[in-house]
């Protein structure tokens, strides 16, 4: 300000359009450096790519296809609809959301997360809804992440390891209408469930137990199966081995009076017989 004043000052009468430039131009600047300072709180400029909308009377932010490969910061805290599908996000880190106290639907479908924190919807708790998290890298979710959470989520399109972790999630989430059975096991998951439908095994199967994965514990019950086996024929073979020694320490026992008696033996034999 002082700089541009002083330079319309220095410059009277004769080339006041001269001088007028370079105040026009730091007045400029200085409108963009306030406007700029004036939005910070509150930010009404969208991360390139996404905008902002009224959907049915709620305030939807949409960052559909914009490239991302975070989160977005700048997301207003009123929106209630919030769409980053088909994007490049890789992990939703905790409290990713949390500064957005009335966010209902939250569209993650379409890019390649590969892990989710416990707390990645911490805060979302009362308010959130709708969750889609279909077409993506997931092999694994914590269960942590939907504890207190009353939403509906599509889990269709992801290599699940049908574990233990996806059996409690299932417990702990309603599944949106019609996408239970996109719920496939992927690459990672135990060989005979590969590229099975998830929800009819977990209604049959108890993946949870004892603090482990199921497919561990049942490779753990496959080897103590083989290894009773052995032992039992171990057992069994020691069993015979001793009652056919026992017959054969006997034998020559009882044959022996039958045998020509040897001097010296025979005194032993008798006291033995
Ligand atoms: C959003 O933030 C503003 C300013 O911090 C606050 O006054 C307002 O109540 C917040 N809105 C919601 C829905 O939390
Ligand atoms: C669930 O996700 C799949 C794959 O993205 C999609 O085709 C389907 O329409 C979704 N269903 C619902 C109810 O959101």
């Amino acid at each position: 300000m002082t700089s541009a004043t002083f330079v319309s000052y220095s410059a009277p009468g004769l080339c006041q359009s001269v001088a007028m430039l370079p105040s026009v131009g730091h007045l400029l600047s200085l409108l963009l450096v306030m406007g700029t300072e004036g939005s910070m709180p509150s930010p009404q400029v969208p991360p390139r790519g996404c905008y902002m909308a009224e959907e049915a009377g709620e305030r939807t932010f949409r960052c559909s296809q914009a490239g991302l490969s975070t989160v977005p910061t700048g997301i207003p805290n009123d929106t209630r609809k919030l769409y980053l599908d088909d994007n490049q996000l890789a992990s939703v880190p905790a409290g990713a959301f949390q500064h957005l106290p009335v966010l209902e639907e939250l569209d993650l479908s379409h890019n390649v997360l590969a892990h989710l924190s416990g707390a990645a919807f911490q805060g979302l708790a009362d308010t959130l809804r709708h969750l889609d998290l279909s077409a993506n890298q997931l092999a694994s979710v914590p269960v942590e992440a939907f504890l207190g959470l009353q939403v509906q989520v599509n889990l269709s399109d992801n290599p699940w390891r049908c574990d233990c972790a996806l059996q409690e999630v299932l417990r702990q989430v309603r599944l949106a209408p019609g996408t239970g059975t996109g719920i496939v096991c992927g690459p990672g998951a135990r060989p005979d469930l590969v590229g099975q439908e998830f929800l009819p095994l977990a209604g049959e199967e108890e993946l949870c137990g004892t603090g482990r994965g199921g497919a561990q514990r049942s490779t753990d019950v496959a080897l103590l199966v083989t290894m009773g086996g052995w032992l039992a024929l171990v057992v069994a073979y020691l069993v015979h081995y001793v009652w056919q020694n026992r017959d054969e320490t006997r034998r020559p026992l009882k044959r022996a009076p039958a045998l020509p008696v040897r001097s010296e033996d025979s005194s032993t034999l008798s006291t033995v017989v």
